[in-house]
């Protein structure tokens, strides 16, 4: 059985102050949910002090990006072993925010997966497809393209610590969200990848989770359909009520 994930994905929003508060008030909202995972994942120079917020509640801590070394002359990064020393559990690679204004490729992507991998991070690897792109009927392709070579190489083993979120660039902050058909048609298409590239019973087990415009009135209608298994909430997780409801919509 899948286990459910909603991540929050913060964006770079909240001072410190202000990502204590949040985080506070999702703790006191969440703490008696049972039987998902619940992820907040903050800017880092937030990351220490919400850290010492949720350590011990059901909310786990998750960081945005990092860079693939260890350690060294890279100015303005930060590593894997950085994230997991405040410690975040979960790290989110390759959104689409970052392919778009930061050039993050599937060869990147792919780097700081195995990275994230050997430190004993949790990736949630973010695919899909542009407005243009599903325009040109171009969706299956790309999604493919994402899928395949962002976690080439990657073993049996190691494929279930991932989490895939599938998040349609045209529905993520414009408050157009992929129907529930149509996520549920390509979260479909990338377990059949998953298929073939790991078989039935490996598939079976991996999450995919949707993100693009989630909020709590579409919550439900997404989580009713069989291939998706969670969410990564952007603009609905920077508050309290909101996020917390998504979560409470998790049946
Ligand atoms: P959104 O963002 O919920 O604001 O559309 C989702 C995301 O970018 O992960």
């Amino acid at each position: 059985m899948r286990r459910y994930i909603i991540a929050g994905n913060w964006k770079m929003n909240k001072t410190v102050g202000e990502a204590i508060e949040l985080a506070n008030g999702l703790k006191r909202e969440l703490y008696d949910v049972t039987g998902l995972d619940i992820v907040i994942c903050p800017p880092f120079t937030a990351l220490s002090e919400v850290s010492e917020v949720v350590t011990g509640s059901n909310i786990y801590l998750g960081a945005q990006d990092f860079f693939w070394e260890e350690k060294g002359a890279y100015t303005g990064e930060v590593s894997s072993l950085m994230l997991k020393d405040t410690g975040c559990k979960y790290v989110i690679i390759g959104h689409s925010e970052r392919r778009k204004y930061f050039g993050e490729t599937n060869e990147t992507v792919n780097k700081k997966l195995n990275t994230a991998l050997k430190t004993g991070l949790l990736p949630i690897v973010c695919v899909g497809e542009r407005l243009e792109e599903r325009e040109g009927h171009k969706t299956f392709d790309v999604v493919k393209d994402h899928v395949e070579n962002s976690l080439k190489g990657i073993s049996k083993e190691d494929i279930l610590r991932v989490t895939v979120a599938y998040e349609p660039v045209w529905a993520i902050g414009t408050g157009k969200t992929a129907t529930p058909e149509q996520a549920e048609e390509v979260h479909k298409f990338i377990r059949e990848i998953f298929i073939k590239m790991y078989g039935e019973e490996t598939a079976s087990l991996l999450r995919i989770q949707y993100g693009g415009s989630v909020t709590p009135d579409n919550i439900e209608g997404l989580m009713a359909k069989e291939n998706i298994d969670g969410a990564l909430v952007g603009g609905a997780s920077l508050k309290v009520e909101s996020f917390s409801s998504i979560v409470k919509g998790v049946k």
